[in-house]
């Protein structure tokens, strides 16, 4: 058997994943540590988010705006000694790159020492000079339109985007604005599929779904939801496994026997 490893994915090879000029879809998956990010590599994702959605997956908080530039570089780097062959991308948290470009470019080149490729932020126009900023500090940039859940205070919740033409078009427009700033692909979450479909075609630059529809030139989800580690999940979501009954179950028999005396037995015992 070679031990020689595929090379790393790499963010020229991500920007040219146009499905229409012939490439497979993009798979990306949220990873926050070290065993997780061993999983995605060993099941050969294309890339690895280190999502701010640590914070309800894995931190107990109630939503994304309660994690911090520090707790995303520790994540990060707990991701990156895992050495995995996909692309890490790490998310930019809420107040990270809304100040000034200083501080922008400051918090993103934290994620890049901590291991990530690339960094993802969430929003559009709005975003335009952040994007600009962090490219010409040669920090790739990955955009997240839609359902942008640092935004859920002024979306009134979590809520499908884009769903009448006025808002449509604004996204639309937020993508071809973000994409022109620099962005090498851009993460589009509940939209109508239609929507995916056109925000898809009208750039060059590929888009990844979550709630986005089929037509999209990747699709993400989350590692937890995917595996059945979260009780509820959205309607987006497609559950492979369900893990957490699997580890009940496991930690139950572990439980019994301590409790019986089947555990540990002479095989598992030093002499
Ligand atoms: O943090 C995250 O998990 C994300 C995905 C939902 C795209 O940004």
């Amino acid at each position: 058997m070679s031990d020689i490893r595929p090379a790393p994915i790499t963010v020229p090879s991500v920007r040219a994943s146009k499905r229409r000029d012939g490439h497979e879809p993009l798979v990306m998956v949220t990873a926050y540590d070290a065993p997780g990010a061993r999983i995605a590599d060993a099941a050969g994702v294309d890339l690895i988010l280190v999502g701010d959605s640590v914070a309800n997956n894995v931190l107990g908080y109630e939503d994304t705006l309660q994690v911090t530039i520090n707790d995303m570089v520790h994540h990060t780097a707990a991701v990156a000694r895992a050495k995995p062959r996909p692309l890490i991308v790490a998310d930019l948290p809420w107040l990270s790159y809304h100040i000034d470009a200083a501080d922008t470019v400051r918090n993103a080149a934290a994620l890049i020492r901590a291991g990530a490729g690339a960094v993802k932020l969430e929003g559009g126009r709005k975003r335009v000079l952040m994007i600009e900023a962090l490219v010409a500090a040669e920090i790739p940039v990955m955009g997240h339109l839609g359902l942008t859940p640092q935004s859920v205070h002024t979306m009134g919740g979590y809520r499908v985007q884009g769903k009448d033409d006025a808002a449509a078009e604004g996204l639309a427009a937020d993508a071809k604005a973000i994409a022109a700033a620099g962005c090498f692909a851009i993460v589009i979450e509940g939209v109508p599929e239609g929507l995916g479909a056109a925000i898809t075609q009208v750039l060059d630059i590929p888009t990844i779904g979550i709630g986005a529809g089929p037509d999209c030139d990747g699709q993400v989800l989350v590692f937890h939801d995917l595996l059945g580690l979260n009780a509820a999940t959205p309607k987006f979501v497609r559950r492979y496994a369900e893990l957490a009954g699997l580890a009940t179950d496991a930690l139950a028999a572990y439980a019994a026997d301590v409790r019986s005396g089947a555990f540990p037995s002479d095989a598992e015992v030093y002499h």
